[in-house]
């Protein structure tokens, strides 16, 4: 390299310095104009200056005063930049708003359908019951056979329930925790079940295929219908307010004889009929009866000896009248607009 291709350089960079730095618009922009022009590592002037040994020796004093005096003026050139470029942020103020309302705290809350279940659990707990729990994928002798089911009785068919291969069901109620409890612990039983059941229906406004329930059972010696319509009963008055009235009409389960629903005073119209009973005034909440005799023995207990009554409620169902909620499907949308509500 000789002397003139270096000061030719040297001019070549400061001359077109100066519009890249009034080009740079931020703080951003500026830094890496700084580190294209001046960077220690890839700076352009430190490219040029790397040459400088290639010079003869007597001329890098030359070289070397011109290349100190583009520095100067580069930096200088810089700096001046820098300055206009704070005081413009400065004169816009500052970009945070301390006046604006601050960000609402993302909070959990317990589902509702949940929250009717540790309701009622707390209930029966004070009562004595202990809690049961069985799996959601069931041997059909548990769902159906040891619960008394008629081989041809409708609720087996495929269309009403979802079969694992053959024997094994998505259980469709949580009355095999009877069982499962019964060949385990000898009576006194007082357990409650809770969990999930699954049933071929499709979503709908009032259907959903899996949705969760309640079982309860009681089994000892001497129990009688007496003590099912005297608990539920007081479930009912402690769960729904101490002036609730309960009715008891006939039904049918084959698991259970005799079998009843429970209804309790409609808690939206206090009776006088609405859209939640359906103008009736009643709302049904559980299915009940007493243990029939066939079921204690598929168990393997003396059904001479020992009598029970048992229970099965839909915690969603009493959900949705205690809210007056129209479709059951916003309960399993997990819309945080709809579960916030809940826990305030
Ligand atoms: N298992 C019944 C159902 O799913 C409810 C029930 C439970 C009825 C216990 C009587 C006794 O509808």
């Amino acid at each position: 390299m000789i002397l003139a291709e270096f000061l030719s350089q040297l001019a070549a960079l400061e001359s077109a310095a100066s519009p890249r730095i009034t080009a740079a618009e931020s703080l951003d922009a500026w830094t890496e104009v700084r580190n294209a022009l001046v960077g220690r590592q890839a700076g352009e002037f430190t490219a040029i200056m790397n040459a400088l040994g290639e010079l003869a020796k007597e001329e890098r004093r030359e070289a070397g005063q011109r290349a100190n005096g583009v520095k100067v003026a580069l930096e200088e050139a810089l700096e001046t930049r820098r300055a206009q470029l704070a005081a413009a942020m400065a004169e816009q103020g500052p970009t945070l708003d301390p006046t604006m309302p601050a960000r609402d705290r993302w909070r959990g809350t317990v589902h509702p359908v949940s929250l009717v279940i540790d309701e009622v659990v707390e209930i029966f707990r004070e009562l004595g019951f202990t809690i049961a729990l069985g799996p959601e994928a069931e041997h059909s002798w548990y769902n159906f056979g040891a619960l008394n089911f008629p081989a041809d009785h409708p609720a087996m068919d495929m269309h009403d329930t979802l079969y694992l291969g053959s024997e094994q069901v998505l259980r469709t109620h949580t009355s095999p925790v009877q069982v499962r409890t019964l060949q385990q612990y000898p009576p006194p039983v007082r357990i409650l079940a809770p969990g999930n059941v699954y049933r071929r229906d499709f979503f709908d406004p009032s259907h959903a295929p899996m949705f969760a329930q309640i079982e309860g059972l009681v089994v000892d010696e001497g129990v009688s219908f007496a003590d099912l319509k005297a608990t539920l009963s007081h479930f009912a008055r402690r769960y729904f307010g101490a002036h609730t009235r309960t009715r008891f009409r006939p039904s049918y389960f084959p698991f259970t004889e005799p079998s009843a629903e429970m209804d309790v005073q409609c808690g939206v119209c206090g009776g006088n009929g609405c859209g939640v009973c359906k103008q009736s005034g009643w709302v049904e909440i559980l299915g009940a009866g007493m243990v029939h005799p066939a079921v204690l023995e598929a168990a393997g207990l003396d059904s001479e000896k020992y009598t029970g009554w048992a229970f099965g409620m839909g915690p969603a169902r009493t959900a949705i009248s205690r809210h007056g909620i129209p479709d059951i499907r916003v309960l399993y949308d997990s819309d945080v607009r709809f579960l916030e509500q809940f826990g305030r």
